[in-house]
């Protein structure tokens, strides 16, 4: 069975790769934000996953308004970025890993959820960011990975209760595929923005603490909340915190926490991250 070695948790806002591709880390404006991410890698360095699984949004890069899935699942052997329209530099291909995709594809169905498979599928700044966030330096990616995208673009969006669900059955997966593979589940996006709209620039920071909070003792308290309690606490945007949501679900058992940080605002969002470890053997060692 694989074993889970705990989940990152992280915003995903565009400039993010302009700041690393013009060196600004140290900027006074990016340092507050860039100085959350030390710890974290530390701790991956130290428990040194093969696989990542991520649960994340497309943006419009691979789906768009034409065509948007609720869940869709990687399958692909490589997986490749694209010029998205943000003015960042593309990234480095991610090798894939088709044969726990399609572990988890058969276990989703299996489990009921009406999943979208793509063997073909552009990873977008959801995806590629959080990924220089963790192991900068320019895209040799000691990972392989395994996508998950989560509709938050065209309403209606999949409820926090089903994405906690979805997190739970890819969980369950993850105990049953056959071989012994350290695998990291990301979910990225988050946490409170708005982009347009009356409300452009919202952000709300108790509730985003809140979550923080919950995320680690009680992330079913999250699932009370309606897809559109969720745009009216966290801004239409915000909505992304249901990667975060089905990330932390995947999680068997207790978790501990590593590290998390909060830094207000970057660009238009509440930029923070989240590091759990799971609370087995290997993250005691770590
Ligand atoms: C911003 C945040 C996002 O999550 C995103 O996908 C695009 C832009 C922002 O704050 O600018
Ligand atoms: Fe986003």
């Amino acid at each position: 069975m694989a074993t889970i070695v705990g989940s990152v948790m992280t915003s995903h806002v565009p400039s993010i790769g302009n700041a690393i591709a013009k060196n600004r880390e140290s900027d006074p404006y990016w340092k507050p934000f860039f100085d959350g991410y030390p710890p974290v890698r530390q701790w991956l360095g130290k428990v040194k996953p093969d696989v990542a699984v991520v649960f994340y949004q497309d943006h419009g890069l691979n789906f768009f308004l034409d065509k948007m899935p609720t869940f869709a699942v990687g399958a692909a052997a490589d997986y490749r970025n694209a010029d998205e329209g943000w003015g960042i530099p593309t990234v480095k291909p991610f090798r894939g890993h088709p044969d726990l995709s399609w572990h988890l594809i058969e276990s989703l169905v299996a489990d009921e959820f009406d999943i979208t498979m793509c063997q073909q599928m552009l990873v977008d700044h959801a995806l590629t960011l959080p990924m220089a966030l963790f192991w900068p330096g320019g895209g040799d990616w000691p990972v392989r990975i395994v996508p998950i995208t989560m509709n938050h673009v065209q309403h209606p969006l999949p409820s926090p209760r089903r994405s906690y669900a979805l997190g739970e059955s890819v969980g369950r997966a993850l105990a049953s595929w056959k071989e012994d593979v350290r695998v990291l589940v990301v979910g990225t996006g988050g946490l409170s923005h708005q982009l347009d709209g009356e409300r452009a620039g919202f952000i709300n920071k108790p509730f985003d603490l809140m979550c923080l909070d919950a995320l680690v003792d009680d992330p079913r308290k999250l699932t009370r909340y309606s897809a559109l309690d969720i745009v009216r606490e966290a801004g239409a945007q915000g909505t992304e915190l249901m990667a975060w949501i089905a990330a932390r679900a995947a999680l068997p058992g207790r978790v501990a926490k590593v590290h998390s940080h909060y830094h207000v605002p970057i660009s238009n969002t509440a930029g923070a991250v989240l590091a759990l470890s799971n609370d087995g053997p290997l993250a005691r060692a770590a």
